[in-house]
């Protein structure tokens, strides 16, 4: 065994810094900036193509820009038909993320630019991934359901279009906008778990949509994109703000780990939880459904003076999902609609500037020992 000193070493490569980026910054002290713009302000004044444009390409478009790229990602939403066909041979009883990711998979293959990394193929590729996983999401959703997938209307912006195409109406303009709102918080967030995944898939020069079926696989975790859907199943079970407290301590006695809680980087609170929070009131308001956020707000305030842990975005997520209408089996799924804006920028940067992510492990295997002979062998001595 080498005598080599042991290195440096964080479990869950926590503060460790694996790369450069010119997309996202996330400040410990609750902060998120998109290309230096402030997230509560983009979020207040843009539209999701807005910021999606902004990831990829460095700088806000202008007004003919984004026309042009709105334009671009409606024209891209339609599956091949065999894809949709591939979609009605899953499981009825499918999880809408495994469907994605086998979806996203698929397209792979009907991409002409599957092998080309250049800068100018993958915004190519970022442009219909954008357009198509929303597609994948909604057709796919639809086919499990017993419906037919409904015709694109590139008239509607990528907000619009996801309510329409998932149940055949389009809704009021405010729910719109509040979808578009969510879509731009979910957008980009530096190297969270599934970014990473789709860096380090990049990193091989595996093309785009190699990376991006990574970063499906890896969003559908509980602890990454999976918690939105968890934290309404909590929420359900909690039902009203008188039970949260009890609930939450029964929980924590039984060091179970608490959905919608809790960040890797941000210590004093998610920069998105104000926006999401008031995007909750409001629903619960036009709605009537007034019970979800208080019940958030009391877990929030028990977590703070039992474990001093945060809200993240995922656990106000979850009843706003509810209160737009949406199955929470759709809650992670629609963080990946907007979430493939992020991907699709990292795996850019990553492919313009590219060197191999290959970390070092710290063995704590056996020592180095005598092989007693193989099994298949018949050796004697091995027990
Ligand atoms: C996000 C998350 C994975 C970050 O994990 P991490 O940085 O590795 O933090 P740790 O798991 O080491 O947590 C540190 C401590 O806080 C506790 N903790 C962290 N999140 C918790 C949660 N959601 N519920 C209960 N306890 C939690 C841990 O048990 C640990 O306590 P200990 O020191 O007494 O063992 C973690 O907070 C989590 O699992 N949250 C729930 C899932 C979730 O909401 N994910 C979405 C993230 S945006």
């Amino acid at each position: 065994m080498s005598a080599e000193p042991k290195p440096a070493y964080s479990p869950g490569l926590a503060g460790v810094i694996a790369g450069e980026t010119q997309i996202c910054w996330v400040d410990p002290n609750a902060g998120l900036t998109y290309r230096g713009y402030d997230i509560h302000e983009v979020a207040s004044k843009a539209s999701f193509e807005e910021v999606a444009y902004l990831l990829l390409n460095g700088e806000l478009p202008d007004v003919k820009q984004l026309a042009e790229f709105t334009r671009q990602i409606a024209a891209e939403r339609e599956l091949p038909a065999q894809v949709v066909k591939m979609l009605r041979l899953l499981p009825r009883d499918s999880h809408p993320m495994d469907m994605l990711r086998t979806g996203v998979s698929m397209l792979s293959m009907f991409d002409k630019e599957l092998s080309d990394n250049s800068h100018a193929a993958n915004i190519r590729k970022s442009i219909r991934l954008i357009a198509r996983v929303s597609t994948l999401i909604t057709d796919g959703w639809r086919i499990l359901h017993g419906d037919e997938p409904l015709p694109e209307r590139p008239d509607l912006t990528q907000a619009g279009n996801f309510f329409y195409k998932l149940k055949g109406e389009v809704p009021p303009a405010w729910k719109i906008r509040m979808l578009d709102t969510i879509f731009i918080l979910y957008a980009d967030h530096e190297f969270n778990a599934s970014t990473f995944a789709a860096r380090v898939t990049a990193s091989t020069l595996a093309g785009m949509y190699a990376a991006v079926t990574s970063a499906c696989a890896a969003l559908k975790g509980p602890l990454h994109g999976g918690a939105n859907e968890e934290s309404m199943k909590m929420l359900e079970e909690i039902k009203m703000p008188d039970h949260a407290e009890a609930w939450l301590k029964k929980k924590l006695e039984a060091k179970e780990k608490v959905m919608g809680f809790g960040h890797r980087v941000y210590k004093k609170g998610d920069s998105r939880v104000p926006v999401m929070r008031e995007i909750g009131r409001d629903l619960g308001k036009r709605t009537g459904k007034e019970e979800w956020v208080p019940i958030c707000e009391k877990l929030e305030k028990v977590m703070e003076r039992e474990k001093h842990l945060c809200a993240n975005v995922d656990l106000y997520a979850a009843p706003v999902f509810w209160m737009l209408g949406f199955a929470p089996e759709l809650n992670t799924p629609l963080f990946a609609a907007s979430r493939v804006a992020g991907w699709c920028a990292h795996v850019t940067e990553q492919h313009d500037n590219n060197r191999l992510i290959r970390p070092r492990s710290l063995y704590t295997g056996p020592e180095m020992r005598p092989y007693p002979g193989s099994a298949s062998d018949g050796a004697q001595n091995r027990q």
